[in-house]
């Protein structure tokens, strides 16, 4: 015998299943075959597949609970509140909370599911022999059947407990999901089509800061105005100024053409949003002859005298109109907010 050789005493014996026949022995490359199955004690023992069938019940509750804790962590902690965990030290208590509920219901899951296996479902080894990769029909129909005795050996329809548990389970760890739409962030609500405008809000001249009077507004000039009480040293005054700003001019009443132009202007003094409607450039350019307005970014241009409509360029919508008029002590007044949201159309600004 040369060193390299195997002991016959040690060489694997193969079970032909099919035939009961002993094959293989003495051929260190032959197929070794399956093993013995050797049944678990849940096999033969009912109150143990009882036991193991409560065991996975459990899990799958308790990752309910988790759950049901993930979401009212929300609710029960500010999410400012920090508390001291040791050995993690100081955290906020809303972050550990989610973490460790989420994290337990997952884990329960999978613990769950993985006690569910080794002990109820058939741990028999079947041996399939490779195939061409696509399947034939009948091989086809074998897949069907197999997955349908699965299913049946799983015993999901019989473990009534069991599956009713895990579909609970598994339908609640989602609305952790639904929770955490709150970190989202405030909902808009009107914050995207309301500005500063209101009735009675005095027209402000953004050179001298003062009250615009009628008298101040002269045919052929370009005044910009924002509402009374915006202060320039205010937090968010970039992103109100960006919705109230407003171009002042004045065109002889028999000089306007539209309508409601005309309506809301007071005595040919009109005021109209100085946010370009294409993706929001401040418009600057007034040809007092025509009545345009150029917008520097990509040149749209507007006709102020008949309802500030696109007559070039990419921009989509006319300039939205305020109404305005002059209040008791003579100074110019808005009598309400745009009507339409200003600069670039709603959607585009997301
Ligand atoms: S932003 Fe005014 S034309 Fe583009």
């Amino acid at each position: 015998m040369s060193s390299q050789q195997i002991p016959e005493e040690n060489l694997p014996v193969v079970q032909d299943t099919a035939h009961g026949a002993v094959e293989g022995a003495g051929d260190p490359f032959a197929d070794p075959g399956l093993p013995a199955h050797r049944p678990r004690i849940q096999d033969i023992d009912e109150r143990a597949a009882r036991r193991s069938e409560r065991a996975v019940a459990f899990m799958f509750t308790l990752s309910m609970l988790a759950t049901i804790g993930f979401i009212a962590s929300y609710v029960i902690f500010p999410v400012d509140k920090i508390v001291y965990i040791w050995p993690l030290g100081h955290v906020s208590a809303l972050n550990f909370s989610l973490g460790m509920t989420l994290g337990l219901a997952l884990f329960l899951i999978g613990t769950g599911a993985v006690h569910w296996a080794r002990t109820l479902m058939s741990d028999v080894e079947v041996a399939d022999d490779r195939h061409a990769i696509e399947a034939e029909p009948e091989v086809k129909a074998k897949v069907m059947a197999d997955f349908a005795a699965g299913a049946k050996e799983s015993a999901i329809g019989r473990r009534k407990l069991i599956r009713n548990t895990m579909f609970g389970a598994l339908a609640l760890v989602p609305l952790s999901g639904v929770v955490l739409l709150r970190d989202l962030g405030p909902l808009p609500e009107k914050k995207l089509r309301s500005t500063l405008w209101a009735k009675g809000k005095l027209l402000v001249n953004m050179n001298t800061m003062e009250p615009l009077r009628p008298e101040d507004v002269v045919v052929g000039s370009l005044t910009f105005a924002m509402p009374e009480g915006l202060e320039e040293d205010a937090h968010d005054f970039q992103t109100q100024i960006a919705k109230a700003a407003l171009m002042i001019i004045r065109i002889e009443p028999e000089n306007i053409k539209d309508k409601r132009e005309r309506e809301w202007a007071h005595e040919g003094i009109v005021a109209f949003s100085k946010i370009c409607t294409h993706v929001g450039c401040p418009i600057s350019l007034y040809e007092q002859q025509t009545h345009h307005v150029l917008c520097p970014c990509h040149q749209s241009t507007f006709d102020l005298s008949d309802g500030a409509r696109v007559i070039f360029g990419p921009a989509g919508h006319a300039l939205p109109q305020l109404r305005i008029g002059v209040n008791s002590e003579g100074n110019l007044e808005a009598l309400g907010d745009f009507e339409e949201p200003v600069g670039p159309a709603f959607w585009e600004r997301g």
